[in-house]
């Protein structure tokens, strides 16, 4: 049988539409509750120091209203540290963030914060939230995320997806993500994976044996204007194979 992969919802594109309008339309709390009833087993939201999309209060909101988990995204900054220290949210992954990029551009480099990274994981561990480190496919960076006892990494498929269109590079950097994904899993880390993933790339993702969770969002969001949220999401459910 064919394993399960969790789905990761990220709603923040609904946050920015929101606030396009200063309003609340549309109400990131009804999409939120139309993705867990459509099959996403977690919602994904990144509160960004700049808060561009998701605000403080969605995130306590958030966690009042779902049944099913958050999974935080969080830059090293202390102040979101203390939001979630507070909101406690199921997972929290902790990605680099630079104000200028219109998305997280890259994985986290753990070799030069890593004792500031330790240091976060422990506090978030001690509050019953797990930590997980957003990272490119790189052996390197796996083993200093269980150096610093990280519960698991999400690696960064933004390469893969710009390969795609490559057969050569695509199968370069599918064998970059299995290898570290076997990797790390050998070091006892749970394995996830997000970032320009969509209906067309995302099947071949599946396969890699020790992906357990995929997080997805601009994809999702924007075929949801096309077919509205709940087909999206199961369509994507689909490809993984669900
Ligand atoms: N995972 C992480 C850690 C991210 O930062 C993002 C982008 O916010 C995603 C997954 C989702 O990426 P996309 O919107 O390209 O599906």
């Amino acid at each position: 049988m064919q394993k399960k992969i969790s789905l990761g919802v990220n709603i923040d594109h609904v946050a920015t539409l929101r606030n396009a309008r200063g309003e609340n339309d549309p109400a990131l709390i009804e999409l939120a509750l139309v993705a867990q009833n459509a099959g996403a087993d977690l919602i994904t939201i990144h509160l960004r120091e700049d808060r561009r999309h998701i605000r403080d209060a969605d995130v306590f909101d958030l966690r009042k209203n779902l049944k099913i988990p958050i999974n935080f995204e969080m830059a090293l900054s202390e102040e979101i540290l203390r939001i979630a220290l507070e909101a406690k949210p199921a997972t929290a992954c902790i990605v680099p963030e630079r104000r200028e990029e219109i998305t997280t551009e890259g994985g986290l480099d753990v070799a030069h914060k890593k004792n500031e990274i330790a240091s976060f994981v422990e506090r978030l561990h001690a509050a019953g939230t797990e930590v997980y480190l957003f990272i490119e496919p790189d052996a390197g960076m796996v083993k200093l995320a269980a150096e610093v006892k990280a519960r698991g990494i999400e690696f960064h498929t933004g390469a893969y997806a710009r390969a795609f269109t490559n057969l050569v590079e695509r199968r370069a950097e599918l064998t970059r993500l299995k290898n570290a994904a076997t990797l790390a899993a050998s070091l006892g880390l749970e394995v996830h994976a997000g970032h320009g993933l969509n209906y067309f790339n995302t099947g071949a993702i599946c396969g890699i044996e020790a992906i357990t969770e995929l997080n997805i969002g601009h994809a999702i969001i924007a075929r949801s204007l096309v077919t509205g949220l709940t087909a999206a999401i199961q369509d994507m459910l689909i490809v993984m194979g669900r």
